[in-house]
């Protein structure tokens, strides 16, 4: 899939909620005029773009590991300053940043405490450090069906294939641990909900079929007989009519400061 394709196939797949889950993730963290932000695993652009609006272009940066997403940002909003790079090891100095944010990255990463522990380093002393993740054991809708359905007709396929709702850290009390546990103070917990729309139950399938995301390469994976099954039975978990349709997806957000240095 080339880098057009790729983004356009993620704004389709959970890219759709990004605009309210967004909003309602910048105002938990608390973002304000006059900020310096980070967005980590930026994707497509939809946080930045919140961000921007709120603290200026020119105050916020972007890293993400993706070629694709990377060209796909700086084509989208241009003005913001975006780089390759990973949250493990991210390519920036030591608390220069006043907010540090990650929208629907944990589950996608190696090594989360790494992760963690480096969004706290390029803080600043009283930084906010927050990620969401959506709460894959039964508030995401879409994701939830898809995988309920990979995982009746192909249990070994869905651990394999990354299935989300086993991931220790996206829940509640694993995103409280993965925060205190990287050294941050005031650690908070929230519940965010954001929605999408859509046509009918094909505009649904599209992103699995066009391969975005963990779900899309393995629904990709499988020849036309299992692919053709696994439609079915996602169609039939999913529950929708076939005409337009809205679901509301949950994602649980949490928010820390780097502890002011005394003495
Ligand atoms: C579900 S998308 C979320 C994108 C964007 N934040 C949003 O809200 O639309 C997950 C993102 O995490 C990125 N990602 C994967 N591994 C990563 C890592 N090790 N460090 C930083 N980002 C990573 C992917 O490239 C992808 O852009």
């Amino acid at each position: 899939m080339n880098a057009v394709a790729r983004a356009e196939a993620y704004d389709r797949h959970t890219g759709r909620y990004g605009r309210e889950l967004s909003a309602a993730f910048v105002g938990f963290a608390g973002i304000e005029p006059g900020m310096r932000v980070l967005d980590v695993g930026c994707g497509t652009g939809t946080l930045i773009a919140r961000l921007a609006q709120i603290v200026g272009g020119d105050r916020v940066l972007a890293v993400d590991p993706s070629e694709a997403y990377v060209q796909a940002l700086r084509e989208r909003v241009p003005g913001v300053a975006v780089r390759a790079g990973s949250a493990e090891a991210l390519p920036f100095e030591d608390g220069g940043f006043d907010a540090v944010l990650a929208q629907l990255v944990i589950q996608a990463l190696d090594d989360a405490p790494a992760a963690a522990r480096e969004m706290r380093r390029v803080a600043a002393p009283g930084g906010v450090v927050a990620a969401c993740v959506w709460d894959f054991r039964g508030g995401m809708p879409l994701l939830d069906a898809y995988w309920a359905a990979v995982r009746a007709l192909d249990p070994d396929g869905a651990r394999d294939a990354g299935d989300d709702s086993a991931d220790e850290w996206c829940t509640r009390d694993g995103l409280r641990r993965l925060w205190e546990g990287a050294g941050l103070a005031d650690v908070e917990i929230g519940e965010l909900a954001a929605g999408a729309d859509y046509e009918g139950f094909d505009d649904a399938w599209f992103s699995f079929a066009a391969g975005a995301g963990l779900s899309g390469a393995y629904c990709r994976s499988l020849d036309e007989p299992r692919r053709a099954a696994l439609r079915e039975e996602f169609r039939r978990r999913l529950e929708q009519p076939d005409r337009r349709f809205r679901l509301t997806a949950g994602a649980w957000a949490v928010s820390g400061r780097v502890p002011l240095v005394h003495g």
